[in-house]
């Protein structure tokens, strides 16, 4: 079965085409990663690609309660352990870049921070804060140039520490309502300058980062993750979605990418996404191709076959069945994921599966 067969992403061999879908943890007390995360990442380690939980490139991108950053020596050198425990296993690992913009709450982030976005657009509802409980979102500062030329080098140079912490490469999130999607959604921008308004302008952001951290590491180690019809952190569907991706999936092939991946959270609950995005996507973007979404062993081998994707990727499969792989082949039972665990502290629905 093409699941379990061997591949390549870039330069890189994998020894399977079943990745670990990028889950944040909330593990990571004061934003380091730490000893239980190696434990957790290494038990996983028979995907042959790990996508690690969305890491902030910056301290203004720490937006939810003891997530990992990747901008410091010592979270670098926490990050070393989670790599040389995956390759041990002989799996690889990229490292998700989440910036969470204006997803975000003052008491989550450290004080020299703030909370930015492209436009001043508070998100509507609560989120959860360590410090004092549930909180409404802000309104976010709406970033000048000077800010949105800073947080593109935030993000090359989080992908500079990636590689000396030995990530494999990077995943740049564009997804699920954080920064980078939130300046590609009308909802959110509501900038009339270079950065907002047409198709062209609410790319700028997407690109210039994607440009940046390729030029900085090498775009064969650089995926970027993508959410066309997503309503998560109130995302809205806009006219023309179905040209934009496309378009923006051309124009990431042409900066030379080594995969996109696409959220379907239609399992979820999210409305469905249109097969005629997803199509244009893979006609448009040279490089790899991963689906993910609600897979199984039956959907996942279906889809390779039929050509959909060239890798597969499992969520939620793999927080509650951290040998999935084995699993897969056996087709033996999955137990299931406890959500009320996704985001406490300790190993507790972590490592104790
Ligand atoms: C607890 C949890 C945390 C998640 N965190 C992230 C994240 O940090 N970055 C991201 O791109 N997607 C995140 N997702 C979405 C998953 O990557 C995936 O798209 C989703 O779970 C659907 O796949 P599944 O049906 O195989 O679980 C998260 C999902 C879960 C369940």
């Amino acid at each position: 079965m093409k699941l379990f067969e061997s591949t390549s992403l870039g330069q890189i061999s994998l020894k399977n085409r079943i990745v670990m879908a990028p889950m944040t943890r909330s593990r990571a007390i004061g934003n380091v990663p730490n000893e239980l995360m190696a434990t957790y990442y290494s038990q996983r380690a028979g995907a042959g690609f790990i996508i690690t939980e969305g890491v902030s490139p910056s301290p203004n991108g720490l937006g939810y309660a003891r997530i990992p950053g990747l901008f410091d020596q010592i979270q670098a050198e926490g990050w070393k352990k989670v790599t040389e425990a995956v390759h041990a296993k002989g799996a690889r690992i990229f490292v998700q870049l989440m910036h969470t913009g204006r997803v975000s709450h003052a008491a989550n982030m450290p004080a020299d921070s703030q909370i930015l976005a492209p436009s001043a657009i508070a998100l509507s509802g609560q989120m959860w804060t360590d410090a004092q409980g549930q909180q409404p979102h802000p309104t976010p500062k709406a970033m000048t140039i000077d800010e949105i030329k800073i947080a593109v080098g935030e993000f090359a140079r989080a992908a500079e520490l990636a590689v000396d912490a030995g990530f494999d490469g990077v995943e740049l999130h564009a997804a699920n309502g954080y920064l980078i999607e939130q300046f590609l959604n009308p909802s959110a921008n509501q900038r009339n300058d270079e950065y907002g308004g047409s198709d062209e302008n609410r790319m700028r952001f997407a690109l210039e980062v994607a440009e940046a951290v390729a030029r900085r590491i090498g775009a064969a180690r650089v995926g970027i993750r993508v959410s066309p019809y997503g309503v998560f952190n109130d995302m809205k569907p806009f006219e023309g979605v179905d040209q934009f991706y496309a378009e923006l999936s051309r124009r990431l092939s042409a900066l030379g990418l080594v995969y996109v991946h696409v959220v379907d959270h239609s399992g979820m609950g999210a409305p469905p996404v249109s097969p005629e995005v997803k199509q244009a996507i893979r006609r448009e973007f040279k490089g790899v191709y991963i689906l993910s979404g609600n897979y199984d062993r039956a959907s996942a081998a279906r889809d390779l076959e039929a050509g959909r994707g060239d890798l597969v990727a499992f969520g939620r499969p793999f927080i509650s069945n951290p040998d999935l792989v084995e699993k897969l082949r056996s087709g033996e039972e999955l137990k299931k994921a406890d959500p009320t665990k996704f985001y406490t502290p300790g190993p507790e629905g972590y490592t104790d599966y």
